[in-house]
């Protein structure tokens, strides 16, 4: 095989008698940035969550560095180094900032026994504080994350999916509802993070300067159905595609 580090097959969701994702297959190759179009309720968030283990596909198989892991536990896709952020927020609200991402990395790492006899931030503290600098939440790291703006939340709830290190971050509309500042701000920091570290990403995302600016291939989803898939240039001159999503 090439150097897949995720390999989606023939993912299909049911749900009664609709048919969210309709035989989706696509790879995605270590260190790039993979956009996902489409319109509202193409199917995008559902095959994520195929993917990464919230639901169990009605058929097809998902394979993380040529390994089966359909039907796997979110927490066990953690392990093998993969993390997602959810198209809501995931932050609680009466947490500080450095609390929140503490908890993240407890969730992906940290046993029940670290837990329950470690230090209180069981040792994620100095962790936690790097993330707070990369993401340059600096000014905000004791501050209640409910007291935040949308914008710092939705940067806070990135970071948090980076707090175990992963090797592949799913992200599903990390740009929704976030100003043109604190836009450019997560571009900036999602570029780094995949050039220093390496790291791949998905992103599922409707803004177009967003995605065209970030992403180095793009998949478009069209009623559960991969409709076109290319570089951004091709994907912005493709006419099916023009008609299909970025036409209205
Ligand atoms: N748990 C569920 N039960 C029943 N139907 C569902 C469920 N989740 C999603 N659907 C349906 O599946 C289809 C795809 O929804 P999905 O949320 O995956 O779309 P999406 O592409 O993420 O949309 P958006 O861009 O608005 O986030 C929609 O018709 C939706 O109503
Ligand atoms: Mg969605």
């Amino acid at each position: 095989m090439t150097n897949a580090i995720l390999e989606v097959e023939g993912i299909r969701k049911r749900f009664g008698g609709i048919t969210a994702v309709d035989g989706v297959s696509f790879e995605v190759r270590e260190g790039e940035i993979l956009g996902i179009i489409g319109p509202n309720g193409c199917g995008k968030s559902t095959l994520f969550n195929c993917i990464l283990g919230q639901l169990r596909p009605t058929e097809g198989k998902v394979r993380v560095d040529g390994r089966v892991t359909t039907g796997m536990r979110p927490c066990e896709l953690n392990r093998l180094g993969v993390s997602r952020t959810f198209q809501l927020l995931q932050v609680f609200p009466q947490l500080s900032v450095r609390e929140n991402l503490i908890l993240a990395g407890q969730e992906h790492k940290g046993g029940m026994a670290r837990r329950l006899f470690g230090p209180r931030d069981a040792g994620l503290g100095p962790d936690a504080d790097r993330m707070i600098a990369f993401f340059k939440l600096d000014h905000l790291a004791h501050q209640r994350a409910g007291g935040l703006s949308y914008g710092q939340q939705k940067l806070l709830d990135a970071a948090m999916a980076f707090m175990a290190g992963p090797r592949l971050v799913l992200l599903d509309e990390p740009a929704g509802g976030v100003n043109l500042t604190m836009l450019s701000n997560l571009k900036e920091r999602l570029k780094a993070i995949n050039a220093e570290q390496g790291a791949t990403f998905v992103v599922i995302e409707h803004n177009m300067d967003f995605v065209m600016s970030l992403c180095t291939r793009v998949i478009v989803l069209a009623e559960g159905k991969v409709l076109a898939e290319g570089t951004p240039a091709e994907v912005r001159a493709n006419g099916q595609v023009i008609e299909a999503y970025l036409g209205h």
